[in-house]
């Protein structure tokens, strides 16, 4: 074994007690779980709760992740703003199939949130822009206000036994299904 393996081996994994996610708690809308678990990062005082990787892919099928921040959650979903001319803006107007991989470690929780982007209008990203502690008072005609607006979600609760309970929402039209995720968890 390498000397950086046997180092990455010896790592702490997470801390413990770890929160349990049992089923019979689940709500009926993703959303509910999402924000409850986003306000526990929140009040946990974990820095940056909100800061996500989110994947696009390009058009020759190669998946790109950054990292973003989560600006806002409405009835027009998951909304993250951006430069429409960058990289994963124009990545985003090709293809709008995206998703957000958000990773909170001092719970052990993970969440997938996929679906599709769409841009918000001239408005709100004029407001998003001006909102921006760097805002020096400069239009930015080129910056963008996008929602996600998800169909799938996956959450991940870690165990310590790595037999980590994990459960899918999917949307068909406006109704939700959940299901306990089966294959292999890592
Ligand atoms: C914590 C954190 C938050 C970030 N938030 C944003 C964001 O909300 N919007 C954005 O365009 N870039 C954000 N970035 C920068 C992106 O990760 C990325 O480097 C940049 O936007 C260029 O990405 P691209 O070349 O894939 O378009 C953030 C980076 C970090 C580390």
């Amino acid at each position: 074994m390498s000397e950086l393996e046997s180092l990455l081996r010896q790592l702490p994994a997470f801390p413990q007690p770890l929160p349990v996610l049992r089923e019979e708690d689940l709500p009926n809308l993703p959303d509910e779980l999402f924000l409850g678990w986003l306000n526990e990062a929140i009040e946990s005082g974990a820095r940056q709760p909100h800061a996500m990787t989110m994947l696009t892919v390009r058009p020759d099928g190669t998946p790109v992740g950054r990292t973003l921040i989560l600006k806002d959650i409405d009835g027009d979903g998951y909304h993250f703003s951006t430069h429409r001319s960058s990289r994963k803006g124009l990545e985003v107007e090709a293809n709008p199939r995206i998703s957000f991989v958000f990773f909170w470690r001092e719970s052990g929780r993970q969440v997938r949130v996929t679906g599709d982007a769409t841009r918000l209008s001239e408005e709100a990203s004029r407001r998003d822009w001006e909102g921006r502690p760097s805002y020096a008072g400069q239009p930015n005609p080129d910056w963008q206000r996008y929602t996600l607006r998800p169909d799938e979600f996956e959450f991940m609760q870690a165990r310590l036994d790595r037999n980590h309970t994990r459960i899918e929402y999917r949307r068909d039209g406006i109704a939700w299904t959940r299901a306990r995720v089966t294959s292999p968890a890592g």
